[in-house]
């Protein structure tokens, strides 16, 4: 069954089945029950956990469901965000891996997807086919449930990992489908486990307009852009955005979060030049450009080397059992980089509250 209560303006109202129906005629057989949840929704306006104690026993009852499961139903869903560029090596995949290490050690729960058959952030964490042998792949095709194939990330708790194992390619020589096959083909499985998370974030491939990046710009509610400090930027920029129009159009809820810069060498003169001519042409474009940014540095690659990688001591440790995993405080540092990540992370949700304040 699916319901739904709907807050604010339209909290007298459930939605069952994507039917809208008024709870005060559901309960008309007992009233009790309707007074008391026409009573309590007199009492505020703003529909929140302390209505679900005095409404849930009666809703549970009336839809022979547990209290549970109503509660299941209004957790907030997760946000979508996808961490993009069309251009191949900017650092989607060490941005969005760090930025997820990141929102992990704030105590957030995450499922990062990856969405790229290089699989790199696959690797990056160390999952292979041994610990799960299916891959977004099979649950975009429905051979399998996305449950199934999502993996917890074995030395960082509360962080998911839907993996890719190549597949993928497949899905590209896929006949074309139509925009609503498209949506449908992530959007179920992804709006399944929405519940399950505070962040669904996808590690995007390097490429546009293809059946497999348009169904992600089609569930995802957020994109943010990864750059280099190079002129070229420019260039990808306008073609970004070109593109994206186009995915406005098939979903409303898109939002450019803002761009960022990474790989910045701050002793290269010249292209923190062109990083500053880019950045101030794509304000005036009216796009967000953040005021953190992510330096050069080894450490972007060092802590899956040295941590997540099969190959590293720590995985061989952790798998002889010597070691158990690694804590809150750990993973933080660990995808800190000298804090550039943690404060980018922060202007992401920075971003991301700005939006949603202005929706309220
Ligand atoms: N801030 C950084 N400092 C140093 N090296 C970096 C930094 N960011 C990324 N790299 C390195 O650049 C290379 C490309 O990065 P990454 O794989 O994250 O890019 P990508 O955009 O995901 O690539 P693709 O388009 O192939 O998916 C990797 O070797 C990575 O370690
Ligand atoms: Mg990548």
């Amino acid at each position: 069954m699916d319901l739904e209560l709907l807050t604010l303006g339209l909290s007298r109202w459930v939605q069952v089945n994507k039917r809208l129906i008024n709870i005060s005629l559901l309960v008309e057989e007992t009233n009790t029950a309707r007074s008391t949840i026409q009573k309590v929704l007199n009492e505020e306006t703003v529909f929140g956990p302390a209505h679900y104690e005095k409404i849930f026993p009666f809703l549970a009852k009336f839809y022979k469901v547990t209290q549970d499961d109503l509660l299941d139903l209004v957790k907030p869903k997760a946000k979508i965000i996808a961490i993009w560029n069309q251009k191949g090596g900017v650092g989607k995949s060490t941005c969005s891996n760090h930025i997820c290490g990141q929102l992990v050690a704030k105590g957030k729960k995450v499922l990062l997807i990856d969405s790229d058959y290089q699989g790199n952030t696959t690797r990056n964490f160390s999952i292979s086919k041994e610990d799960s042998p299916h891959d977004l792949f099979d649950v975009l095709t429905k051979q399998i449930d996305i449950r199934d194939a999502i993996v917890p990330a074995k030395y960082v708790s509360g962080l998911d990992i839907l993996p890719s194992y190549g597949k993928m390619v497949e899905f590209e020589t896929t006949p074309i489908l139509t925009v609503n096959e498209k949506i449908r083909s992530y959007e179920e499985p992804i709006q399944s486990v929405s519940r399950d998370y505070d962040f669904i974030i996808f590690d995007m491939r390097p490429t546009m307009r293809d059946c497999h990046s348009d169904p992600i710009f089609l569930v995802a509610e957020y994109m943010f852009m990864v750059m280099n400090p190079s002129s070229m930027s420019w260039d990808g920029y306008i073609m970004a955005q070109e593109y994206l129009r186009r995915c406005y159009r098939d979903n409303m809820n898109l939002k450019f979060g803002g761009a960022f810069f990474n790989r910045i060498r701050s002793n290269v003169q010249y292209e923190i030049d062109s990083m500053l001519a880019v950045a101030s042409a794509i304000e005036k474009d009216g796009t967000y450009v953040f005021e953190n940014g992510i330096k050069e540095s080894v450490g972007a690659k060092k802590s899956f080397e040295l941590y997540f990688r099969d190959t590293s001591s720590f995985c061989n440790a952790f798998e002889n059992g010597e070691i158990e995993g690694i804590n809150k405080g750990q993973v933080k540092a660990i995808f800190d980089m000298n804090g550039d990540f943690s404060e980018l992370t922060e202007e992401i949700l920075a971003v991301i509250n700005k939006y949603e304040n202005e929706n309220q």
